[in-house]
């Protein structure tokens, strides 16, 4: 795991001039914290995080995301966008020959998936593998879902430039009001719920560990 995570952080470094290091810390950083409750070990929760976004990092998609920062994507450019999940497989299976080992059979999913909705009906890319995965991978999946969210929430400080559903920092109440929102359809119902216990004890250490 160890070496992955090196590989992980060298690749992503790249991408560091749109923030995809920091992003990619934040979204580790809250899947660890939230693994327990969906039943996930917590430092594979960790991996996955830091791997999600790999695939943004390919030089086409990294194009585009630099071109369109703080602007929205025109269609043709989120079609390249919305390669990044397949692609980082791409990169986990060239890092899996290169060390000479497998990843945890969750690490794929949890990277292939992680902009599907939790109710399967919204996100991408959503297709046959997805609907055919078991319960421990949806759940899994759900959590990387969530982390990715709510870094993405927060704003510039923790998510790349160019594909950012949400464009402007938002505030806890915000947050929350939205997360409810799209509880139960994009995001794992548990996890909001656990989220409104816990967020108001741990969001400063959110904040002292990420933000600049
Ligand atoms: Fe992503
Ligand atoms: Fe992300």
């Amino acid at each position: 795991m160890k070496e992955i995570l090196q590989k992980a952080d060298e690749w992503l470094r790249k991408g560091g001039d749109i923030g995809i290091p920091r992003h990619s810390d934040a979204v580790a950083w809250l899947a660890e914290r939230f693994a327990p409750f969906v039943g996930a070990d917590r430092e594979l929760a960790y991996l996955v995080g830091k791997l999600h976004d790999v695939g943004k990092v390919v030089k086409e998609v990294l194009k585009v995301l630099r071109r369109n920062r703080g602007k929205s994507l025109t269609e043709e450019d989120w079609i390249i966008v919305k390669k990044h999940p397949s692609l980082g497989i791409t990169i986990l299976e060239r890092w899996e020959r290169e060390l000479g080992y497998k990843v945890d059979p969750l690490v794929k999913p949890g990277v292939l998936y992680h902009h599907a909705w939790w109710n399967e009906k919204g996100g991408y890319p959503l297709e046959e593998g997805f609907f055919c995965l078991g319960q421990e991978e949806k759940d899994f999946i759900s959590l990387i879902k969530f982390a990715d969210t709510i870094a993405s929430m927060y704003g510039p400080l923790f998510s790349p430039e160019g594909e950012r559903t949400y464009k402007k920092k938002r505030g806890l109440i915000e947050i929350v009001d939205e997360l409810h929102r799209i509880s139960g359809t994009e995001l794992n119902d548990t996890l909001v719920t656990e989220f409104s216990l816990l967020w108001f004890s741990i969001e400063e250490s959110f904040f002292k560990r990420f933000k600049k």
